[in-house]
């Protein structure tokens, strides 16, 4: 049930921040990383795959692993959820879509200038000199390659250095600009919401209490309950691909 309130807060927003998380990208099939049995920390070793000590360690293993991680994205399509955000920003005067996601998914149904705080699949780089690096054009072999397939990451053509993933690993910052817009974007928006997320990893889960301190409303969308209902002002419990549709239509579809 969609209160009257929010409907007609939406239809007057000025700036609505977006905060996404994994579960954006589940009715795309993607795995989240914290649900029960599905997610990505619940079957594999965080620490070996997302830090650099693991790359370190077993460098054809982390490779191997987001290259499954990279060809699933490609092989996988943007959800309703994702097209409704991209229609939100044509529908509002403005919108900063903040992610979480190392997927290109929300840039593929429409949305641009896309504020990725923890990096992407498809933008490797050198782990020493960090000169970016570009997947070769010839078709991914995809089936070829499963969660377990060692790969020898790809050299530097500059120093020789291997390819590292593009994504921020724990223990890394965020990248500092990206960051700072996605700040300065909740300090001055008028309605904030926060959708797929457990809102555990920080630094980003403190963007929604930037947005609380200000006193802009926050809306959550997510299936269960996470520590943000306690402020948020409005929690719609359910599927994002199913909720996201829904408002839209609710706001803006001329009865
Ligand atoms: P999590 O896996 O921690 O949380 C996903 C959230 O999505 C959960 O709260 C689910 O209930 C919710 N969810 C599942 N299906 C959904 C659906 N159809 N619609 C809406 N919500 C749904 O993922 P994140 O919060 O994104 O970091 O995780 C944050 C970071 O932790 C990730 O960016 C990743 C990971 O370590 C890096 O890779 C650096």
């Amino acid at each position: 049930m969609i209160r009257d309130t929010l409907i007609e807060k939406l239809q007057n927003t000025q700036h609505l921040v977006i905060l996404t998380g994994a579960g954006v990208s589940a009715e795309s099939g993607i795995a989240t990383f914290r649900d029960a049995l599905t997610g990505l920390w619940g079957n594999y070793d965080a620490e070996s795959l997302a830090s650099e000590f693991g790359f370190l360690a077993d460098p054809a293993l982390v490779w191997g692993w987001y290259e499954w991680r990279r060809s699933r994205v490609l092989r996988a399509k943007p959800n309703s959820a994702h097209h409704t955000i991209a229609q939100l920003a044509k529908q509002l005067p403005k919108l900063t879509l903040i992610t979480q996601n190392v997927d290109d998914l929300h840039e593929r149904a429409g949305s641009s200038n896309v504020l990725h705080l923890h990096g992407s699949l498809h933008q490797p780089r050198c782990l020493i000199c960090e000169e970016p690096y570009t997947f070769p054009d010839e078709a991914f072999p995809g089936n070829a390659i499963d969660q377990k397939s060692r790969i020898k990451p790809p050299r530097c053509h500059l120093c020789d250095g291997p390819i590292r993933p593009g994504v921020v690993w724990f223990g890394e910052r965020l990248p500092a600009k990206t960051w700072q817009q996605a700040q300065e974007a909740c300090h001055h928006c008028d309605l904030m919401m926060v959708i797929g997320t457990s809102g555990v990893v920080w630094p980003v889960a403190q963007l929604p209490y930037l947005a609380d301190q200000e006193g802009i409303s926050i809306v959550q969308i997510n299936p269960v309950i996470t520590s943000l209902n306690a402020i948020a002002t409005y929690n719609l419990h359910g599927k994002a691909g199913e909720i996201l549709p829904q408002l839209y239509a609710a706001a803006f579809d001329k009865a």
